[in-house]
């Protein structure tokens, strides 16, 4: 079969203000999935219910994917005049208002690389139905909105297969003729489609249990390839801190006997909730200290805990439509966020939040894709699983917490879960719960939900007397369908610090409540002042703590206000943000030829620098941010036009001149941490990252220095206990000239052969370097035996790795590194759309660029639309970035 040939024509774009709720209900599935050599078969018995007294016909969502067996209605086989086939749907007229319906289907799983619906990895069967991929399993109403109770029975050779899982409890197991056995799993929570999940394979279980508080004993498992057994520790003890930290926090349990985990290698996204199923990109679940880093270990400890809480936020209570996605990733982005600080470092986390936030969802939102957290209207909802969506998704939760107060808050949560328990809900449920528990008015603060943009505030002072007005503005950019903007509910947190480096605490015109972290104000109106009492001569705000909104900021903070917070600031966030501030104004103002106060302002920078290096007591990941130069990326976002090369340069002289003006002080704090490294600590993480950094100084002194730095890194790279030496070292011996450094990506590459997550490092630091020859090695890796477009860790790790992290050689000015992305994408589509989809953004952005390399791009774009049967997935980004 063809499928592409029977393919439905393009589809239409979906819009929220049509939302219908379903015709017919479909309250219980029976599925019995009989798995052969190369192919499945999947019967499915639904009861099903009309929905009031509409007299629709029955529409079922399918798939050119499946073949149709066989069809009855309440035991009879359905004439093939009252329905009708296409390639994604199955219409049934004149049905009654309840009846049972029987389907068979068969699927040929090893056939599908699009890794959605049922499909093979190394052998193993699993599933991914998020959004919409139950229909490619068989006919259904598949929308999330319908809730039924699953009863699964799956039957297989015992050898090939002997795991059997599925959503629920294990409830009967059995052998049959043939070698063959088969699972009963019954999960008696209803629950929309898109949380189901199969998997069948040959996979070991690293096993645990868990007492819930109230004394339920719960059975976990992490099912992975038996050599990888020795890897799934961590994800063990960041699923049992998960649900102790759920049940402390939110007083929520685990509302099953069994919790399954199951690692897969080819998976198009992070991880999957499905409901008492969990499966992950094994990138999230393998990791000990040999193998992986130490930001590895904190993100499979974020997406084992994102994943966990979804069983309430998403699973229990889950989205009416898909448009309400960031009802369920929104908050669940925030509490996985919220579970990573508690555990680790606020600070740093924080940080590592606000770097997400801006490096990917502030472009995003400033691009042709703009779209508001609760998205209007959309063509294929993949596209829809981003950056706005969960993670300013996230910070919008945030907002409405610092509003109502962490308890407020805390309860209004419980109280919406209790309130939806088992139906689906919508963002404004939410949001009502939260204004009318939390007794605070929400009205304006609706607008984050509806409109897209990034705001920028811009802050000002003017004394009176003994007092200072902070008058502050409010503005938002136009975005596509947007051209103006009504103002936000903006909370903004506010400190002062006196000439001492002490807090103060003012009064405050408006009632504002001060706490430890400052006092929050509520910006609401375009332009807004807020008087602050009896304030000293010399003291300085601290502005925008915490990163409490979502927003740009501008603000008459002068340079030398800037270097004293970096000193003095309490809020972690402010002081990391002002030596941010600092280094990229000093960068641009280089690149902009703007000599005359970058002298001035290097001496500020240099001091604050040489101050952190001397801090004692300071958590050294946090000393590691503030040591940390803005990226590339972030400063270039900066410019109105950018200037790959110039910022690189403009990077590169900063850091070079801060290696040599500190270079005793640099390498003497390497000397004593570099002690200190071994072991899982916070405190061994800590002295890891910090000498990371300094090496990256060290490397770029002056020659004497930099010669020993070189014998410290070649050392470190073959003497490495961890991971996170190894390839720390690794990625600066890959970006330089080093005679050694084939070598050494020679010996990395044998040694770690066999472990796939390692070697999508390889390939990632390769195509990070900062090289000229990038490009080529890039394109010269796509030929290399351990590439393949057919899995999506591969394609990612050398692909994007150069067209997000690479900003300098990504657009390198004869567009070479365009049209190589447009190709990879058009030879990827035809793979994994989905896949293919998430790569578009690099090239979507091509406004901000000059007008040689806007062409360039453009053309690009346009060679993918050119494309025959372009994947809807791929063609709704180009066009809308054509727009
Ligand atoms: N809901 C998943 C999460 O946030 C992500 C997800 C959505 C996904 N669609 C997917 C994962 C498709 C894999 C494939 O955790
Ligand atoms: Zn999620």
């Amino acid at each position: 079969m063809d499928a592409s040939s029977m393919m439905a024509s393009p589809k239409q774009e979906i819009k929220l203000a049509d939302y219908q709720p379903p015709a017919f209900f479909i309250d219980n599935i029976t599925l019995t999935f009989k798995i052969y050599g190369d192919y499945v078969d999947v019967h499915a018995k639904s009861f099903i219910k009309r929905n009031g007294n509409n007299t629709n016909a029955l529409a079922l969502d399918g798939s050119p994917y499946m073949e149709l067996l066989n069809l009855s209605i309440d035991g009879e086989a359905v004439d093939k005049a009252l329905y009708t086939l296409g390639g994604a749907n199955l219409t049934i007229n004149d049905v009654p208002d309840e009846f049972i319906i029987d389907i068979t289907t068969r699927l040929k799983p090893a056939e599908n690389s699009r890794l959605e619906g049922l499909y093979a990895s190394g052998g193993n069967l699993c599933t991914q139905c998020e959004a919409e991929g139950f229909r490619h399993i068989t006919y259904y109403i598949d929308r999330p909105d319908v809730l039924a109770v699953y009863s699964v029975r799956i039957e297989a050779d015992k050898d090939e297969y002997p795991v059997l899982l599925s959503n629920g409890d294990n409830t009967e197991n059995g052998i049959l003729d043939n070698n063959r056995h088969y699972a009963c799993w019954n999960d008696p929570y209803p629950k929309p489609s898109y949380l189901f999940a199969l998997v069948a394979g040959k996979l070991s279980a690293y096993s645990d249990r868990y007492v819930t508080k109230s004394g339920r004993e719960v059975a976990l498992n992490i099912y992975v390839r038996e050599p990888d057994l020795d890897k799934c520790d961590y994800a063990m003890q960041s699923l049992k801190r998960s649900m102790k930290w759920d049940e402390d926090e939110y007083g929520l349990e685990y509302d099953l006997g069994t919790y399954n985990i199951v690692a897969v290698s080819d998976f198009n996204m992070g991880a999957m909730e499905n409901k008492g199923l969990n499966v992950f990109n094994t990138k999230y679940v393998l990791a000990n200290q040999q193998t992986a880093t130490d930001t590895d270990f904190d993100n499979v400890e974020g997406v084992i805990g994102h994943e966990y809480f979804h069983n309430w936020t998403g699973n229990r209570v889950t989205c009416r439509d898909w448009f309400q996605l960031s009802l369920k990733e929104g908050l669940t982005v925030f509490r996985d966020q919220e579970f990573s600080s508690d555990m680790t470092s606020r600070a740093v986390k924080r940080i590592a939040d606000v770097r997400v936030l801006r490096m990917i969802q502030f472009p995003e939102d400033a691009g042709p894709l703009a779209h508001p957290i609760r998205p209007e209207s959309y063509v294929e909802i993949n596209n829809f699983y981003t950056a706005t969506v969960y993670n300013k998704g996230a910070e919008v939760i945030r907002m409405i917490q610092a509003l109502l107060g962490k308890k407020a808050f805390n309860t209004a949560v419980r109280q919406y879960l209790t309130e939806f328990d088992g139906q689906a809900a919508t963002c404004a449920d939410f949001v009502d719960v939260m204004e009318r528990v939390g007794q605070k008015d929400l009205t304006q603060f609706r607008r984050w939900y509806s409109q897209a943009g990034t705001p920028s505030i811009d802050v000002s002072r003017k004394r009176d007397g003994n007092d200072v007005i902070l008058k502050v503005s409010q503005s938002c950019m136009a975005t596509p369908g947007q051209s103006s903007k009504a103002p936000f509910h903006i909370p903004f947190m506010v400190g002062w610090i006196d000439k001492a480096g002490e807090a103060i605490f003012p009064d405050v015109s408006e009632k504002v409540n001060w706490t430890e972290n400052g006092c929050l104000l509520d910006v609401t109106a375009q332009e807004q002042e807020f008087k602050f009492y009896n304030v000293p001569e010399d003291c300085v705000p601290s502005l925008h703590r915490g990163f409490s909104a979502p927003v740009t900021l501008t603000s008459d903070i002068s340079d030398e206000e800037k270097a004293f917070l970096v000193s003095h600031d309490s809020d972690a966030y402010a002081r990391w943000q002002a030596i941010q501030e600092l280094a990229s104004s000093y960068i641009l103002n280089i690149v902009e030829g703007e000599m005359s106060i970058v002298d001035e302002q290097y001496q500020l920078i240099a001091s604050a620098f040489s101050t952190i290096l001397q801090q004692e007591n300071i958590d050294l990941s946090f000393m590691a941010e503030l040591l940390t130069l803005p990226t590339e990326v972030y400063l270039g976002q900066l410019q109105d036009t950018l200037q790959p090369d110039a910022i690189y340069d403009a990077r590169e002289s900063l850091l070079g001149k801060l290696a040599n003006d500190n270079e005793q002080s640099i390498n003497n704090l390497f000397a004593m941490f570099k002690s200190q490294t071994a072991g899982q600590t916070q405190s061994a993480k800590g002295a890891r990252r910090l000498c990371s950094v300094l090496l990256s100084y060290m490397i770029r002194g002056k020659s004497e220095a930099r010669d020993s730095a070189k014998e410290e890194i070649l050392s470190q790279f073959y003497k490495a206990s961890t991971m996170t030496e190894q390839l720390s070292a690794l990625m600066l011996i890959s970006d330089s000239d080093y005679v050694e450094r084939e070598d050494v990506l020679k010996h990395f590459y044998e040694q770690w052969q066999t472990d796939d997550l390692v070697i999508d490092k390889w390939f990632a630091v390769q195509a990070q370097s900062k090289r000229l020859d990038t490009l080529d090695t890039v394109k010269h890796l796509m030929c290399h035996e351990a590439f393949s477009y057919q899995n999506p860790n591969r394609i990612r790790s050398l692909v994007s790795s150069f067209t997000m992290m690479n900003q300098v050689r990504f657009h390198s000015a004869d567009g070479a590194g365009y049209s190589m992305l447009s190709n990879v994408i058009k030879k990827l589509d035809k793979i994994n759309p989905q896949t293919a989809a998430r790569m578009v953004a690099p090239l979507c952005r091509w406004q901000r660029l000059d007008s040689i390399r806007q062409t360039l791009m453009i053309d690009s774009l346009k060679e993918l639309l050119n494309v025959e049967n372009l994947s809807d997935d791929v063609r709704e980004l180009v066009q809308k970035s054509l727009q």
